[in-house]
């Protein structure tokens, strides 16, 4: 990749790093979309919790009965949209998702789920069922454990975009092999 270009991708990777760690950070909340029933796109806000850009990973966690887990084990095409309005700049990620349950990666990322965002995880009822009584029950502490889910999305192709009044940047970064390539675009 031109050195240039290596500039800007580690820039958007410091980004994504920064999103994960500072909970202030627009990057913090992003965009998820995979592929529904008929094949209808289904789109809803995630929160980042973790990136790793040796493995091109971005994590987030879930209840695996939510209906998103069903939408990616029949197709784990996903897209990402990330959007700082203070720097202008937009990523759409994407991806295949590996979903991880029982396993060393959502042990070790359970440990580190907030006491307060147990309850996520705790509903008697899978996510999205209709309520006749207006409030959930809850299943005690022990169940979230059962019901968590790490979505792990390995990018493929990243489309960055960084608006300027001079002017615009944007490059397509994809995944070729082990190898990241680049092109600019109009944007
Ligand atoms: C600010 C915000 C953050 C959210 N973070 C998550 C999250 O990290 N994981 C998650 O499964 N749902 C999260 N949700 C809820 C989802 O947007 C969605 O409503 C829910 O997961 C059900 O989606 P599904 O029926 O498509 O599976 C969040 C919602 C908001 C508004």
């Amino acid at each position: 990749m031109p050195e240039e270009k290596e500039i800007f991708f580690d820039d958007m990777w410091g980004e994504l790093l920064r999103g994960k760690a500072d909970s202030k950070h627009a990057f913090r909340y992003v965009t998820l979309t995979t592929i529904g029933a008929e094949n209808w796109p289904s789109t809803r806000t995630v929160v980042l919790r973790d990136v790793d850009k040796e493995t091109q990973s971005l994590y987030f966690f879930t209840d695996k009965r939510s209906t998103k887990i069903k939408e990616i084990e029949s197709n784990n095409k996903v897209s990402l949209l990330f959007y700082n309005h203070k720097k202008k700049l937009q990523l759409r990620v994407s991806g295949k998702a590996v979903l991880h349950t029982d396993n060393k990666i959502s042990e070790q990322y359970f440990e580190h789920v907030r006491q307060t965002d147990l309850k996520d995880y705790r509903t008697i009822n899978p996510p999205g069922t209709a309520l006749s009584n207006g409030k959930p029950e809850y299943y005690n502490k022990e169940k979230a454990a059962e019901h968590f889910m790490v979505i792990q999305i390995k990018a493929k192709k990243i489309d960055y975009l960084k608006l300027d009044r001079e002017a615009h940047q944007r490059i397509l970064f994809e995944l070729n092999q082990e190898n990241w390539q680049s092109t600019t675009l109009v944007p």
